[in-house]
């Protein structure tokens, strides 16, 4: 597989295509970014360290039966991710409530939520990823209601077997985002899963162990992402 031309660069990874159109390379940066891209910093290893978090989280969903766009590693900071048309939704569970559902909602912060609630948002940073429904999402056309009714079937298997994976770590999967594309017709799971893109308690002490920790200048960010990783029984290169 030959890496080509750079396709896109987005805040955290970049693309690349390959002398194969069915895939792609993703090369994870250092740069974090928070507050829809509001504010920007380098922070060292977070390439390698979320490229490898992402690829052994995505091995063990495939093990579980969720079709995911990675192919393989390809260096500690790179993967090969099959092509999608990416639907421009995230899609967020949550077990416990935190940042924007207590904003919105009022809720306490660590109120358990049961059934874990689905919502979407819209990605799109200039309009700060506003919260849409299906009915936006059908008449703007990012997606059908039996492609919503996809992800959030998919979306919610995910919490099941990622909610038992953290616990075995000792830790709570607080809530998460994920992003579907489309891979030849199927509705597939993409982007990346690490802890830049999920909330993480410690059971025992509540200590934030995820992105929250660069959101609110709590420091050993990424020492913090190795921890995690290392819990699971990662080892990081
Ligand atoms: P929120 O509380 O800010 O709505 O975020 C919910 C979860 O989804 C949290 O783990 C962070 C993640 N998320 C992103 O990673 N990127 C996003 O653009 C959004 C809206 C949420």
């Amino acid at each position: 597989m030959e890496k080509r031309d750079e396709l896109y660069r987005g805040k955290a990874k970049s693309v690349f295509k390959t002398d194969d159109s069915d895939y792609l390379v993703l090369e994870f940066r250092d740069d974090t970014s928070a507050f829809d891209g509001k504010r920007i910093e380098q922070l060292d290893r977070k390439g390698r360290v979320n490229n490898q978090f992402n690829a052994f989280i995505m091995v063990k969903l495939a093990e579980a039966g969720v079709e995911t766009h990675f192919e393989k590693m390809l260096s500690p900071t790179e993967c090969l991710v099959k092509c999608m048309n990416m639907i421009p939704l995230e899609c967020v569970v949550r077990n416990r409530a935190a940042g924007s559902l207590c904003r919105r909602l009022g809720i306490d912060e660590g109120a358990e939520l049961a059934p874990a609630t689905f919502e979407l948002f819209l990605k799109n940073d200039e309009l700060g990823d506003p919260m849409v429904n299906e009915s936006h999402a059908e008449t703007f056309d990012w997606a059908s209601s039996e492609q919503i009714e996809e992800m959030r079937s998919i979306t919610y298997r995910v919490n099941d077997v990622l909610k038992k994976l953290f616990d075995a770590g000792n830790m709570i999967l607080v809530d998460y985002k994920l992003e579907f594309g489309i891979f030849h017709g199927r509705i597939v799971l993409g982007d990346e899963f690490s802890p830049d893109g999920c909330r993480l308690w410690d059971k025992d002490t509540m200590e934030k162990l995820d992105k929250d920790r660069f959101r609110q200048g709590l420091g050993n960010v990424i020492e913090s992402y190795e921890a995690v990783g290392q819990r699971l029984g990662m080892e990081f290169v």
